[in-house]
């Protein structure tokens, strides 16, 4: 719709503005516009059917077409010339005798006669009329126009009744009007003496009773001729460079009405289609012209588009929604984008609180073995064998929390080799596949531990056949771990209860172990034993 209501624009516009002469020539004559390929001298012509000659003669030009004898009344550069032919007329004495007349006989050089625009027209009450073909015999056509009372006659029709109109085929260049009469107009000479015929631009002649009496200074009317270029069509035409009409920015059509072909500007453009440069088709800017935009006009070449500026919403088209501001609060809440974003971050955040939480727990574990390895003395071990690092590190070392799980396989019920008051004896096997026996005492007493510790480092320097070896502790749990050497016939819960070898043990010795045992400190009990077996 908007395309249609451009389009009818550019075309009011194109017809109102384009009328330029070659440039350096007049391209007027009086009030007569007369655009190229039109011209009133040489070289400002294309050839001599568009020779027009301006008398400045009167005070009023005559502008004449056609070898000087046709008077031009309007150009188009759509093709139509509007020009001035003469009526034929006939008029009567009462008696019947014919007073005075003229025929006409029109021929053009050039161009053709438009049989749309124009109706050959008849006045009178005994009248018939013919056109005829100037040249022969193309054609030949006419009507007749009776009335017996002016009463009868209706101002305004033309179908029959005083006033008769027809119409004649297309390319005529050329024609002979003869007009005849039943009874010499005796018989209506009162108010009908005379009969006219002419030919003339359809709805210009407006019949009225009185034209019946006299045609008045109606003595000529204007006609519309057809003009085109040349007498081939576009295709023929495009093929002679120079001699093609059509230049810049615009296109060639054949015409509808005569042999020829006419140019036109492409949408969008204005100007003199048969010239090139400033008079030839140029940009319209429509932006100044229509101011066609609401928003902002931006002129293309050959045409433009409006927009909208920032926050506002349409097409920018004047003649259509314009510009409104856009209303965020109509605006749908995007719900999309926030649940995805609420979502990432969400996850972000449970990754973020869950490794603080293990960093916590590592951070919590790490300060439990730590304050383990202290209550369990640890340090002071640790200064003990120092002291005497070298025979120590041959005999014991101290063994990580981690490491005695890994050995035990996390403690598995399945390797527990003895259970007692004293606490639980698993079998393990450490990462360099010796075999242990690690023992987990039940409780243990703080007053204890220095002795404890002594004790430890004792117990780990003797290597004697009787005595089960201590390879080590583990001070990082909350009980030490003691990890002896694992005797494979017998253990010390062997020992102690006597179902092996090492039977001969006695009862006093015995009931120590199992007492300092049961306290917890297994260490204090080994002491006893070894004391009690050098
Ligand atoms: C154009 O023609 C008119 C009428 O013949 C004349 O008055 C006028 O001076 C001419 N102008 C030029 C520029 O030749
Ligand atoms: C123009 O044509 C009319 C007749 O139509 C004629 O009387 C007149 O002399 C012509 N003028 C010129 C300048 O040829
Ligand atoms: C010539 O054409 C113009 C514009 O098309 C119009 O205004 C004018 O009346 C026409 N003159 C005649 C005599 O038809
Ligand atoms: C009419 O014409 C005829 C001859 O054609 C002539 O004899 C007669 O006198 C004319 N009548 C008048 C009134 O002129
Ligand atoms: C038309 O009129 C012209 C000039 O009077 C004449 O030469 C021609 O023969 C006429 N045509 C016809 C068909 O009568
Ligand atoms: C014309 O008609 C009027 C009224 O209808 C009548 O008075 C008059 O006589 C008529 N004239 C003729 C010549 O018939
Ligand atoms: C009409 O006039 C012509 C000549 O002017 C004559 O030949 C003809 O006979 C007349 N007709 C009548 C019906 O008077
Ligand atoms: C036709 O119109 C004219 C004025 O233009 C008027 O004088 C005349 O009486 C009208 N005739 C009829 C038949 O209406
Ligand atoms: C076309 O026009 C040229 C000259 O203008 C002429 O020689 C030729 O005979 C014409 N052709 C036709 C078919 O009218
Ligand atoms: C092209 O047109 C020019 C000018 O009308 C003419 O001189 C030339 O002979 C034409 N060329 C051809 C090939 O028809
Ligand atoms: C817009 O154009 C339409 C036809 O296309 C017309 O009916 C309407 O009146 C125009 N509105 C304005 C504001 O120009
Ligand atoms: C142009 O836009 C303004 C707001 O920017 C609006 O008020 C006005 O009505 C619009 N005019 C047309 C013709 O659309």
């Amino acid at each position: 719709m908007e395309f249609a209501l451009l389009v009818l624009i550019l075309a009011s516009i194109a017809t109102t503005t384009a009328a330029q002469a070659k440039p350096g020539c007049n391209s007027t004559c009086g009030e007569l516009n007369i655009p190229y390929p039109f011209g009133t001298t040489d070289g400002c012509y294309r050839d001599k059917n568009f020779l027009i000659t301006c008398s400045s003669t009167s005070r009023n030009p005559i502008a004449n077409y056609s070898r000087g004898n046709i008077q031009v009344l309007n150009i188009s550069l759509d093709g139509e010339i509007r020009i001035s032919a003469w009526r034929a007329n006939q008029c009567y004495l009462p008696s019947g005798n014919r007073s005075s007349g003229d025929n006409v006989n029109f021929r053009l050089e050039q161009f053709t006669i438009s049989n749309t625009k124009n109706k050959f027209t008849v006045i009178g009450c005994d009248t018939y009329a013919f056109i005829d073909d100037y040249w022969g015999d193309r054609f030949s056509t006419g009507c007749t126009a009776t009335c017996r009372n002016i009463t009868d006659v209706v101002n305004g029709t033309c179908f029959g009744i005083g006033c008769c109109q027809t119409s004649f085929p297309t390319g005529v260049r050329g024609y002979n009007i003869s007009l005849k009469s039943y009874r010499n107009h005796t018989a209506v000479w009162d108010f009908n003496p005379c009969s006219y015929g002419f030919v003339v631009e359809d709805g210009y002649f407006n019949f009225s009773s009185l034209d019946l009496k006299d045609l008045r200074n109606k003595n000529d009317f204007p006609v519309v001729i057809n003009w085109a270029i040349g007498n081939e069509t576009c295709q023929k035409a495009r093929r002679n460079a120079t001699s093609y009409a059509c230049k810049d920015n615009s296109f060639c059509v054949d015409s509808e009405n005569a042999s020829g072909y006419l140019c036109k500007c492409k949408d969008g453009f204005s100007g003199n289609p048969y010239l090139s440069g400033s008079n030839g088709c140029q940009d319209i800017d429509e932006c100044k012209t229509l101011r066609p935009c609401n928003g902002t006009c931006h002129n293309l070449f050959g045409s433009y588009n409006c927009s909208c500026p920032l926050g506002y919403k349409g097409d920018g088209f004047r003649n259509s929604t314009g510009c409104t501001l856009v209303d965020h609060s109509k605006q749908q809440f995007p719900y999309k984008d926030v649940a995805l974003g609420a979502g990432l971050g969400f996850a972000a955040l449970l990754v973020i609180i869950l490794w603080l939480y293990l960093a916590l727990q590592q951070r919590k574990l790490i300060n439990l073995k730590e304050r383990f390895f202290r209550q369990n003395g640890g340090f002071i071990l640790q200064q003990q064998l120092s002291r005497q690092e070298r025979t120590f590190s041959e005999t014991a070392k101290i063994f990580t929390a981690e490491e005695l799980k890994n050995a035990t396989k996390n403690y598995d019920e399945d390797l527990i080799i003895g259970r007692g008051g004293f606490g639980i004896v698993y079998k393990g096997l450490l990462a360099d596949n010796r075999v242990v026996a690690i023992k987990k005492s039940k409780i243990v007493d703080q007053s204890q531990i220095e002795q404890f510790i002594n004790e430890v480092v004792v117990l780990s320097q003797i290597n004697h056949r009787n005595v089960v070896k201590l390879l080590g502790c583990c001070l990082e749990t909350e009980v030490p771990l003691l990890v002896y050497e694992f005797v494979n016939n017998g253990t010390l819960f062997d020992y102690i209860h006597g179902e092996s070898e090492a039977s001969d043990i006695s009862w006093t010795t015995r009931l120590r172990i199992a007492a300092e045992n049961s306290r917890g400190t297994v260490i204090s009990a080994l002491c006893c034993f070894n004391a009690n077996n050098p």
